[in-house]
């Protein structure tokens, strides 16, 4: 017991299992990176620019970064970390210490869920890159057409067996992952993934140079058309800016709790909000040129990476070799976020049933593959179940997205700017003064507003 004290102080007393912990702080910073950068930077965010007038977009979208996610992912993380628990307990226990009602302990449930059933979808998204990356392998892409490549992915969406399979090949990875622990599963893997996204990301974006476009992909990615800017582009960034960040679903809470003191939140914040952003940019600068050099349309929306992609590496020399590292790098940012949606729903049965660490990954993964199955037979076998005018698929990215992401992440930057002791936050924080007021404007007016405007246009 005595060695248990030492690291988890007095909350450990009453938990019957050892909460792990990261093994470095490299360790956490990578698996957080890990988290942050996924299908959102390399699927979504190429997609997103391209449909919202490029720079215009980018510009809103790193202000957004800036001025609300930052504030929020640290409030995350200081929850987390004060708590070491799962959301739902870490957020009940720090209302009471803090004379506040049982009711904080929504932002935890609420973000749980929101884990749940986001990984729920993204798992089926992580199976068509899986999908992808056998046809890529098996050369499908060469000399394809323009129908060609569209009836490709159509023809992926209409089979249910071929979504369930790879669907489930992706819920497999996760769970053996996540099973292994936070220091021997999620650590690990992400130590060995995201330097390799790295390598391949960087040998895209030197490819890039070479296609003759890189000009007009930097222009479309900096040069600002100020003129497309509107209030629809700046709330898609802004929410962009949330789901990128793994923000307001449980996720920063649980890896939080997973942290020691000797981490400086503010710092580490700082560093996974510029990788991911660089990642992001990065994306782009792998995706436009090829795109731009084969005279595609950079505005082609979700199938930019589907459609649009396998159309130029079936045209261009090397497209099979390049088309197997970029379905290879989708897929691992996809794994590095979706072990990371699993991580509080796991942390949360573990601590809160007999199960131990196996058991709860296993019955999350499998709570969570069979809502997978509702959300990929809704591009076919189901595509007229509509609930609320929705198929399912649409339903649960809505529901998250829309209502459950913003409510819990104004949940917890509201918590942590306006109901604790100030003075703890800001030793927390590790800021003197001048920092903390800085902090204090964030925290307390810039995010939340940010967050009630997004929420507001949504409903
Ligand atoms: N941040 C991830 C992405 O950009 C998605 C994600 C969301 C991961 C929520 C974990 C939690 O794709």
């Amino acid at each position: 017991m005595a060695a248990i004290e030492t690291t988890h102080g007095a909350l450990a007393m009453d938990a019957t299992k050892v909460h792990d912990h990261w093994s470095s702080r490299l360790g956490f910073i990578i698996a957080a990176v890990g988290s942050a950068v996924g299908l959102g930077n390399i699927w979504k965010f190429p997609y997103m620019v391209g449909q919202s007038g490029g720079a215009a977009f980018v510009l809103v979208y790193l202000g957004c970064i800036a001025l609300i996610g930052l504030p929020i992912i640290i409030a995350e993380w200081l929850i987390g970390r004060r708590g070491q628990k799962n959301p739902v307990n870490t957020m009940a226990e720090l209302a009471k210490k803090n004379g506040r009602g049982r009711g904080w302990m929504l932002v935890g449930a609420g973000g749980t869920l929101a884990a749940f059933l986001i990984l729920s979808f993204y798992s089926v998204i992580g199976g068509w890159a899986l999908s992808y990356l056998a046809e890529a392998g098996a050369g499908s892409f060469s000399g394809i057409g323009k129908d060609a490549a569209a009836a490709l992915f159509s023809g992926l969406l209409a089979s249910p067996a071929r979504l369930l399979a790879w669907h489930s090949v992706f819920m497999l990875l996760t769970v053996g992952v996540v099973a292994m622990g936070v220091s021997g599963g999620l650590e690990r893997a992400t130590k060995l993934l995201m330097p390799a996204l790295g390598v391949i990301l960087l040998g895209m974006v030197g490819y890039g140079m070479t296609t003759g476009s890189f000009g007009a992909a930097v222009d479309y990615l900096f040069t600002p058309d100020w003129s497309k800017l509107d209030s629809t582009v700046v709330l898609a960034a802004l929410g962009h800016a949330f789901f990128t960040l793994s923000l307001g679903m449980g996720v920063m809470i649980a890896y939080g709790s997973y942290l020691g003191q000797d981490i400086n939140l503010v710092r580490a914040a700082g560093t996974v909000a510029v990788a991911d952003t660089t990642i992001a940019l990065c994306a782009g600068l792998a995706i436009f040129p090829i795109v731009f050099a084969n005279g595609l349309d950079p505005a082609s929306g979700p199938g930019l990476v589907f459609v649009t992609l396998p159309l130029a590496f079936g045209k261009i020399a090397g497209g099979l070799v390049l088309g197997v590292l970029f379905f290879a790098l989708l897929i691992f940012a996809a794994l590095t976020s979706s072990i990371s949606l699993l991580e509080p729903v796991v942390e949360l049965l573990e601590e809160r049933t007999p199960m131990g660490r196996v058991a709860s990954t296993v019955v999350a993964g499998v709570a969570t593959w069979a809502l997978g199955v509702a959300a990929l037979l809704s591009f076919n076998a189901w595509s007229e179940v509509l609930i609320f005018g929705q198929n399912i698929f649409d339903l649960l990215d809505k529901l998250t997205s829309k209502f459950l992401l913003p409510a819990c992440g104004l949940g917890a930057i509201v918590f942590v700017a306006w109901f604790l002791d100030r003075e703890g936050v800001r030793q927390d924080l590790g800021l003197g003064r001048a920092g903390f007021s800085v902090w204090n404007v964030l925290a307390r007016y810039v995010a939340p507003a940010g967050v009630i405007a997004v929420f507001w246009h949504s409903l």
